[in-house]
């Protein structure tokens, strides 16, 4: 980390973003999530038609990132041009400085010159972000500035997460593109994408097309709205995945199994135990769980899954592959000559295992194409693949035995980071005073945490306003918890920041919940500061 240990500017102060905000420190500007170091200095750069946005050949995506972003708010189309052009008073972007790790960067804001520089792509894209959210109106109408700082900044953790449920409602392609936008503003790098559940196949599979031909829409006699149906074709995703990457985020996809897949079953009901038939029903409209899962003593299921896995690998860029695993009833697999002969040709003591050898038994054909497996805390039961990760949702306990094992873990629990759940359940506060290394671990153990991610499960709130409540302003906290350090926390500073930055939620057309915990009643209506 040397840029740390760069020389304070005189006229420079340790901003009280910078470490917890005591009483009479300096409030700082409101950045979500908080750097790991702010130093405010005197003067501001004043943003003007004229000012060029420099950047080497390397940098120019970064460069024309930050055109984008600074136009979508100021309206102005700021000129690009090379480093060495010797424009005064010019945005440079230089990629390939001093090595301060993945997705580092500082940033330097002087009255004259804007620097921002990174060792990658990430870190500069960061740069982009925390400039944008340094801008505010000066003066006159229609003109921009931004105050002269010196930032260091790095994140805590690689994974800063949201989990959206596509399967339950269909989330449309306009929705998942306005989503990165946000949690990309937000410094947040993996959007896990819950593509198939009882309620429906949302990817199109080449080698089964059936599958959203008929498993991406409710029967018509449930008279759900058009809205609710649908799929993503594999040429979409191709250019979802590109987008997200774009804005440094990964596509985490998930194809569950073996339970929840009530929707492939409907469509190939020999993959179950019984054989079917299955129909495909509104969540609230029958079980929320199926005793209906993939039959593990039946070939085809795996060559199935070989089949869909193999197609969404090639698709995905993303290292880790989500195998979902978690509420699989046993019932079925108990009853099901095929699953009983399963379990004793493998000498399988019961159906935990059976669950354990389902997943053991894709986890080469994943290896073999350079992926890992990640799946919910339920796959640990019985054992799970050397190089798997585990995503701890029904509390911590999962991710503690995981990480104490030696797999890396994506904490989730309930108790913070379930964002269908109400408000009154989890508020903002809430959510911000989570901590995801849980203290059971040691030093090394605590190394294989990844780090946290919000899921929204789309069986209650399934419009995108609704969606939106849900999800904010109580993201930022676990924005937040992802990305600042672990000394770093303040609820009073964070309520500051959160209620500083709703002026640019709405801004972002975002339709946030009102929390109490947050802001005064109203909410606030003011524009941009
Ligand atoms: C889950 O919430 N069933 C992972
Ligand atoms: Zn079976």
């Amino acid at each position: 980390m040397g840029w740390r240990a760069s020389g304070l500017a005189l006229a420079c102060i340790v901003a009280g973003v910078a470490g917890p905000a005591a009483a009479g420190e300096p409030a700082g500007p409101a950045l979500i999530p908080r750097p790991v170091s702010v130093q405010q200095c005197d003067g501001a750069f004043a943003l003007e038609a004229s000012t060029g946005i420099l950047h080497s050949p390397v940098a120019e995506p970064a460069a024309r990132r930050l055109q984008a972003a600074l136009a979508e708010v100021t309206g102005l189309s700021l000129p690009l041009g090379p480093l060495d052009s010797g424009a005064a008073r010019a945005i440079r972007l230089e990629l390939g400085g001093p090595g301060a790790g993945p997705e580092a960067y500082r940033l330097d804001v002087d009255p004259a010159r804007i620097t921002l520089e990174a060792s990658d792509a990430a870190g500069l894209f960061y740069a982009g972000q925390t400039l944008v959210q340094l801008l505010s109106r000066a003066g006159e109408p229609g003109s921009w500035a931004l105050p002269c700082v010196r930032v260091r900044d790095a994140p805590r953790f690689p994974w800063r997460g949201l989990m959206l449920d596509c399967s339950r409602t269909f989330q449309s392609l306009d929705y998942l593109r306005r989503t990165i936008d946000r949690m990309a503003f937000y410094k947040m790098n993996v959007l896990h994408l819950h593509l198939t559940d009882d309620q429906g196949w949302r990817l199109e599979i080449r080698s089964h097309p059936e599958l959203t031909e008929r498993g991406a829409r409710f029967p018509d006699h449930w008279n759900e709205p058009s809205t609710h149906h649908g799929h993503y074709t594999q040429a979409q995703m191709r250019e979802l995945i590109r987008y997200a990457a774009d804005r440094s985020v990964t596509i985490v996809p998930e194809i569950e199994m073996p339970g929840h897949s009530l929707a492939a079953l409907a469509v190939l009901p020999a993959l179950s135990c019984s054989g079917g038939p299955f129909e495909i029903h509104p969540f609230f409209e029958g079980p929320h769980i199926h005793e209906d899962i993939y039959c593990a003593g039946n070939d085809e299921t795996f060559r199935f899954l070989e089949d869909v896995l193999g197609e969404v690998i090639d698709l995905f860029p993303s290292e880790l592959i989500h195998v979902g695993g978690d509420e699989a009833p046993k019932g079925r697999w108990e009853t099901c000559p095929k699953c009983q002969a399963r379990m004793r040709a493998e000498g399988l003591e019961d159906e935990e295992e059976l669950q354990s050898w389902f997943i053991e038994r894709l986890g080469p054909f994943v290896e073999s194409r350079g992926k890992r497996i990640i799946g919910w805390d339920e796959i640990l039961q019985g054992g799970l693949p050397a190089g798997a990760a585990v995503m701890s949702w029904r509390g911590i306990e999962g991710g503690i035995a995981a990480a104490q094992s030696g797999h890396d873990v994506v904490m989730s629990p309930t108790s913070h980071c379930y964002f269908d759940y109400t408000y009154e359940r989890i508020d903002t506060r809430h959510a911000y005073a989570y901590e995801p290394v849980p203290e059971e671990l040691d030093a090394a153990q605590g190394r294989h945490i990844l780090g946290v991610q919000a899921n929204f499960w789309s069986h209650i709130n399934r419009e995108p306003d609704e969606v939106d409540t849900q999800i904010f302003p109580r993201l930022l906290a676990i924005a937040e918890r992802g990305w600042s350090p672990e000394g770093a926390r303040s609820w009073e500073d964070f309520r500051r920041r959160v209620e500083a930055h709703l002026p640019r939620l709405r801004a972002m057309g975002i339709r946030y919940h009102e929390d109490a915990a947050v802001m005064p009643p109203g909410g606030g209506d003011s524009d941009l500061p």
